[in-house]
């Protein structure tokens, strides 16, 4: 348990600087130059009264609480706004201070309710804390006069209200909206008196182009902007710290609790990837946990046109074994596999790998990674020698060069995004390669330097113009080179580039930017200092994924921008624990610690270790399970916590697959798509009911902790084990620490990672080692971990999906950021408020050519199926691309995405299909109909 409410130091820390020593109150206190007074005092334990300021905004000086006496000086200096100095004699109490400090409280309270007893934030209010503070016990100013108590409340955001008759025209969240969120949707409106916080210009919360992060209601000292939850439970008795379920952003929370209700979720300052910020769905779309949809008891049925049985928990697990068991009797061992989760701890999944290859005998088990960013593990390993984004987010605070590339940060990692806005708003230069016009290109104060408006799948003719520019025109670093990369492999590399065909002039064609668009931005990168790649699944999925990640890698090193702060290649990691669920061993080739099954030492030690034997060969992967089901020689499929026949490509080819299966066992909070095909049904738990970890795009382990008990009784590592040992595998553990320790020990990136260490720790970086005890924020830095870093030939190929005049258009795809995947999650919260369908974006002038209307239902077809969906006539498309979201089954976007993929790692080329576009007057009708759930006498009620 930690306490619910923070020491606020009222202005930032500064972290370097001379050490200036100072007095305060006859206390001598030193802290580094730049530091407020206020900082200062508390540092030494001495709180001034404040109201305008906060520790993670800037200092505003607005309230006049916080003023101070300092020897030499006249009048009473703001304390938030006035830095140390050497020798400085400070005093921040005496009479004179507390009757100004008290004549400002009554200014404020005399326009206030005094309503404290029925106010939602009684007992957690700054206002009511410093009017104690001061002492205020009258107000001579009676509610006779001009006053705001009258002002009407704001209801409209979901999530939380706005009630201006408490407002204290702090500008706290104004600051919030701007320095933290970099969203710029309040102001304060009018002067004087009339001063009033507005969202937009008049606008509702609801109509702004508020993003609802929250920061606002997190700044507010007073219930002006409050959180529903909490005006409905009042407030929070004691509080956990975890960390977020949704994407690989990976933000450290503070659950607040009464008992077992979540009170509400406040992003914890200490926490390492957020430092106190979040995005909407962090913050306030965990309802889903406690949605009446979750199924909270295990089922089984003998077929799928049978009603669901509820049963108890000993006959799921026995009919789950005896049917999986009866599969390998008559099909061989190989004919069953597993597909781990990337929305499972680190110890969920490292127990279903261990299952499928210890007790199930195969090496079938992959991951829903493979679908998003297998391409990143194989690029990055050939060229740098680990699976792995090579910074910390705090990296980009020394960046000077942002490449984003295929990633959209503002609605896929918002935290992260709006980090990224912070450093380009402070004067960082961006560049995005993206066919979407997305918000970094323009929002406010934000602008890229270049938007490389690429051809969808042209990536790797892009980022090799760029490298050939940096070739041919001198502007490789040889020093780097020379030092850290194999020689070879770059002289083979730089003869490649330099070659006419990968010319900006070349590129054009098949990319569609202009060549002095690449040269350009190739300078710019290359020549602006520090330069990180940013990229996501833009990257990743596409026939070209692996060539891709290769060749951001090689311009990266070609440039020496890897290796310290502020440079690097990463990947924005979708789901929460991407980065896990690969380091935990989910690829059919790769035991946990990415080592392959092959490697006889590897196989032994975790023989050894599990006593069991290992399979030497590389098992099935996804679309070869898929192709082996409607093959008819793979017949049981354990899936965890993923619901694949709505999120992987070609859903009619998923579904047969999926249909010829003898045994499917799904484990997921809800009856997802997946589980229409499924013959047993086990309860998953909730992120807020784990005890495990989540590993973030950075390599931070983050610990979940159990915030609530588990709604299903059981586990879901609890499960996996009695499975296996049912199928005569005995597997145990008493707590998830063992399973944590287990992977620690066989594991040598994990070797120093513990409960007990990340208890103290807060989080750690891998590699954690004896080496590296802390942890690993930046990789690579004194030698690439294979050695050399290795310049690898990145031959463009374009994808066969081509435009053609039956489709003509291509289609990609992405994600918005008020939904989650396939939205099976926040389609359970008030999150639907902002998107509750699917769009398809268009441009104008693809729209008018085919007598499109704004908001017109239009068939979207390609060469293996077709939807229907509402268009939206967008300029953020180029003309020939059209994008849409896949949040929502009942359109299930994933029907026309073909089952071209990556040629290395299988990685679904969901970025480029074919499509055309024709009017429609049909609503989608895709929702699956889930047959009866039936209770029967042995459900474990
Ligand atoms: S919720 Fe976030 S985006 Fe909306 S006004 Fe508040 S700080 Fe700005
Ligand atoms: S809404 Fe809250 S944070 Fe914003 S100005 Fe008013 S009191 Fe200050
Ligand atoms: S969704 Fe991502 S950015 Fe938003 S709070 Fe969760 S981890 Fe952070
Ligand atoms: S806290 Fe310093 S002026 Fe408000």
């Amino acid at each position: 348990m930690t306490m619910i409410r923070e020491i606020d130091y009222g202005t930032s820390a500064r972290t370097s600087g001379t050490p200036v020593t100072l007095e305060i109150d006859g206390r001598s206190v030193t802290v580094p130059e730049g530091t407020s007074v206020m900082r200062a005092a508390a540092e030494a334990g001495i709180m001034v009264p404040k109201l305008c300021a906060t520790d993670h905004l800037e200092s505003f000086g607005s309230c006049r609480l916080c003023m101070v006496e300092i020897e030499g000086r006249r009048g009473t200096p703001a304390s938030c706004t006035t830095p140390v100095a050497p020798g400085m004699k400070v005093a921040t109490q005496n009479d004179r201070l507390a009757r100004l400090r008290k004549g400002v409280m009554e200014l404020y309270i005399s326009d206030h309710p005094l309503d404290c007893l029925t106010c939602p934030a009684n007992g957690n209010c700054e206002l009511q804390d410093m009017a104690g503070t001061v002492g205020l016990r009258e107000v001579r100013y009676g509610f006779d006069g001009a006053n705001h108590l009258k002002q009407p409340k704001d209801e409209s955001n979901p999530y939380f209200t706005f009630d201006p008759s408490k407002c204290i025209v702090c500008s706290r969240c104004v600051r919030a909206c701007s320095e933290v969120q970099g969203t710029f949707a309040l102001t304060i409106d009018s002067r004087g008196f009339a001063s009033m916080v507005s969202p937009g210009a008049g606008e509702s919360f609801m109509d702004s182009e508020c993003v609802s992060c929250g920061a606002c209601v997190q700044a507010c000292p007073t219930a002006t902007l409050m959180e529903k939850s909490v005006i409905a439970h009042g407030q929070a008795e004691h509080s956990v710290i975890t960390t977020c379920a949704y994407c690989g952003v990976g933000c450290s929370f503070k659950a607040e609790m009464q008992g077992t209700t979540v009170v509400r979720m406040v992003p914890h300052k200490d926490g390492g990837a957020n430092e106190g910020h979040s995005c909407v769905k962090g913050r306030f779309a965990w309802g889903y946990a406690t949605h009446k949809d979750r199924v909270l008891h295990p089922m089984v049925r003998e077929s799928t046109a049978d009603p669901w049985r509820v049963v108890s928990w000993e006959e799921a697990i026995a009919t789950a074994a005896r049917r999986l068991k009866a599969v390998q009797e008559t099909y061989g061992r190989h004919a069953i596999g597993g597909i781990t989760s990337s929305r499972c701890t680190n110890e969920e999944v490292y127990v279903v790998q261990k299952m499928i290859r210890a007790a199930f005998g195969t090496n079938n088990v992959d991951t829903c990674a493979r679908v998003c960013h297998s391409p990143t593990g194989y690029g990055l390993k050939q060229t740098f020698g680990t699976s792995a984004g090579t910074q910390d987010f705090r990296s980009i605070d020394r960046t000077d060069v942002i490449l984003v590339i295929g990633a959209n940060p503002t609605d896929g990692h918002p935290v992260f995004g709006s980090r990224m806005k912070k450093r380009i708003r402070a004067g960082a230069r961006l560049i995005v390669a993206d066919p979407r016009r997305i918000d970094l290109v323009r929002s406010p104060h934000v602008e890229a330097a270049h938007h490389l408006q690429l051809r969808p799948g042209s990536n790797v003719a892009l980022l090799n113009a760029m490298a050939h520019v940096i070739v041919t025109e001198g502007l490789v670093d040889r020093a780097f080179v020379a030092e850290r990369c194999e020689a070879d492999a770059f002289a083979r590399w730089e003869s490649f580039i330099a070659e006419p065909r990968n010319s900006p002039e070349v590129a054009e064609r098949s990319t569609g930017v202009p060549a002095a668009g690449i040269r350009a931005a190739a300078r710019l990168y290359a020549t602006g200092g520090n330069a990180a790649i940013y990229y996501g699944l833009g990257v990743t999925e596409h026939t070209q994924g692996s060539t891709t990640v290769m060749a951001m890698a090689n311009l990266a090193m070609a440039t020496g921008n890897i290796g310290r702060d502020g440079v690097g290649v990463n990947p924005l990691r979708g789901q929460n624990n991407v980065q896990g669920s690969c380091d935990m061993g989910s690829f059919p080739h790769e035991l946990p610690g990415y080592r392959h099954v092959s490697d006889t030492a590897v196989r032994t030690l975790f023989e050894q270790a599990w006593g069991a034997p290992l399979d030497p060969e590389p098992g099935l992967r996804i679309p070869n399970m898929f192709d082996a089901a409607i093959g008819g020689t793979f017949k049981g499929l354990f899936v965890q916590g993923e619901d694949i026949a709505q999120s992987d490509p070609n859903t009619a080819h998923v579904t047969a697959a999926l249909g010829a299966l003898d045994c499917l066992i799904v484990q997921d909070l809800f009856l997802n798509e997946t589980a229409a095909f499924a013959h047993v049904f086990f309860p998953g738990t909730s992120f807020l009911e784990k005890d495990g970890t989540f590993t973030n795009a950075e390599r931070r382990i983050n610990r979940v902790r159990p915030v609530i008990p588990e709604k299903t009784g059981k586990a879901e590592w609890r499960i996996v084990s009695e499975l296996a040992t049912a199928l005569g595998y005995p597997m145990h553990y008493d707590t998830t620490a063992q399973i944590m320790d287990e992977i620690a020990r066989l594991t040598p990136s994990f070797a120093g990672v513990s409960f007990r260490r990340l208890d103290e720790a807060g989080s750690l970086q891998w590699p954690v080692t004896e080496a590296a005890p802390q942890g690993t924020p930046i990789m690579h830095a004194d030698g690439f971990m294979r050695g050399r870093g290795r310049f690898m030939i990145t031959e463009y190929i374009a994808t066969e999906e081509r435009p053609s005049r039956d489709f003509p258009l291509i289609l990609t795809t992405g994600r918005i950021l008020s939904h989650y995947n396939v939205g099976a999650q926040t389609r359970r919260t008030a999150n639907v408020a902002w998107h509750p369908e699917d769009i398809l974006e268009i441009n104008a002038h693809d729209a008018e050519q085919r007598g499109i209307r704004d908001g017109d239902l239009v068939s979207v077809g390609s060469r293996v199926g077709a939807t229907t969906l509402r268009a939206r006539i967008s300029d953020r498309m180029p003309p020939g691309v059209v994008y849409t979201t896949f949040h929502h089954p009942v359109t299930g976007a994933n029907v026309v995405t073909t089952d071209a993929s990556d040629w290395a790692t299988n990685c679904p080329e969901y970025k480029v299909t074919a499509v055309q576009i024709r009017l429609s007057n049909q609503p989608a009708d895709r929702a699956r109909r889930h047959a009866p759930i039936v209770r029967v006498g042995t459900a474990a009620e």
